[in-house]
């Protein structure tokens, strides 16, 4: 049994955490923004405000609609401002640490039954539970990049996980306009533990093969079907997120495809992230 979700938190305002956001104000939920600094959670506003900006120019959504929408937002630069949130996303920095401080810090502050949900990428939600008095709020809920127009998200049952709270999860999950899948908390979960290898295979044919990104992402595109290729996916991605998820998984499962190619730690080394940095497999204005 689901149960019914009024308002929602979001921790962290980066690229995943606005637009998870932004989902959220769209379905018509109550939502409460974190970040350390409101300036920051400013320009995620910002960001989902271009983003519905162009829905509303293409036609997809009214003017008022979209007025609304933003003003379903709130932003706070204090955790006890989520203390209504029926859910809190948790989209933080990728750092088990990190985690650790805002579940426990969370766990404080909100309602005995409301929801704590990860969107990790490689970490263990069992391990962020860890932390919490009662571990079985905890649930995970991954998006993938970029979340308002990806397609999947999954939920992700941890060791201790309660029936009524995966399943709370599943249904906010639908209600973001997402498909959710259900899964077991293993690395990688589903679609990383696939993912993440294949990435890294495609880098190291780069080597290999002495092809070059662009044509490497064309032999994806055009011969795998893939909707962009994986030099421009990484980009997209963010070379650090997918060098940490790497190492994290290569940790837990020692299987050498894991574990990120040299190419891509010298890049991160570099400061070569990809979009975020203006620079990556490519560059960007
Ligand atoms: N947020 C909100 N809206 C966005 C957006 C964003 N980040 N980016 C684009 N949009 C909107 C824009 O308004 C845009 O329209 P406009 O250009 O007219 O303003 C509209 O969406 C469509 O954008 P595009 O023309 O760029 O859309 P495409 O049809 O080219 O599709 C794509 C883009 C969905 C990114 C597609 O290329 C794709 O599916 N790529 C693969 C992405 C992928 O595999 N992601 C998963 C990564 S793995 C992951 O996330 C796991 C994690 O744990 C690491």
């Amino acid at each position: 049994m689901s149960r019914e979700v009024r308002t929602i938190g979001v921790v962290g305002l980066g690229a995943m955490g606005a637009g998870i956001a932004q989902l959220a104000v769209e379905a018509g939920l109550e939502t409460v923004g974190h970040e350390l600094e409101l300036s920051r959670g400013e320009q995620a506003r910002e960001r989902i405000a271009h983003f519905l900006t162009r829905k509303v120019e293409k036609g997809t959504l009214a003017a008022g609609d979209r007025d609304a929408a933003i003003a379903r937002l709130r932003l706070t630069d204090d955790l006890a401002s989520l203390a209504e949130c029926d859910v809190v996303i948790e989209a933080a920095f990728e750092d088990l640490a990190v985690k650790h401080q805002v579940f426990g810090a969370l766990e404080r502050i909100v309602a005995p039954d409301a929801i704590l949900a990860a969107n990790t990428s490689a970490l263990s939600v069992t391990e962020i539970a860890s932390v919490l008095v009662r571990p079985e709020r905890a649930v995970g809920m991954h998006f993938f990049n970029p979340a308002p127009l990806m397609p999947l998200v999954e939920i992700v049952r941890a060791e201790r996980t309660a029936t009524d709270v995966a399943a709370t999860a599943h249904a906010l999950g639908e209600r973001l306009g997402k498909t959710p899948i259900d899964c077991f908390d293993t690395p990688g979960f589903v679609v990383n533990r696939v993912l993440i290898p294949l990435l890294n295979d495609c880098v190291r044919v780069l080597d290999e093969a002495s092809v070059s990104p662009r044509d490497l992402d064309a032999g994806l595109e055009r011969g795998a079907g893939w909707p962009m290729g994986p030099c421009a996916l990484l980009d997209l991605v963010g070379v650090d997120v997918h060098v940490h998820a790497g190492e994290a998984l290569y940790e837990k499962l020692r299987e050498p495809r894991m574990a990120p190619p040299p190419r891509l730690v010298r890049m991160l080394k570099a400061g070569k992230l990809g979009r975020k940095s203006g620079e990556g497999f490519y560059t960007y204005d």
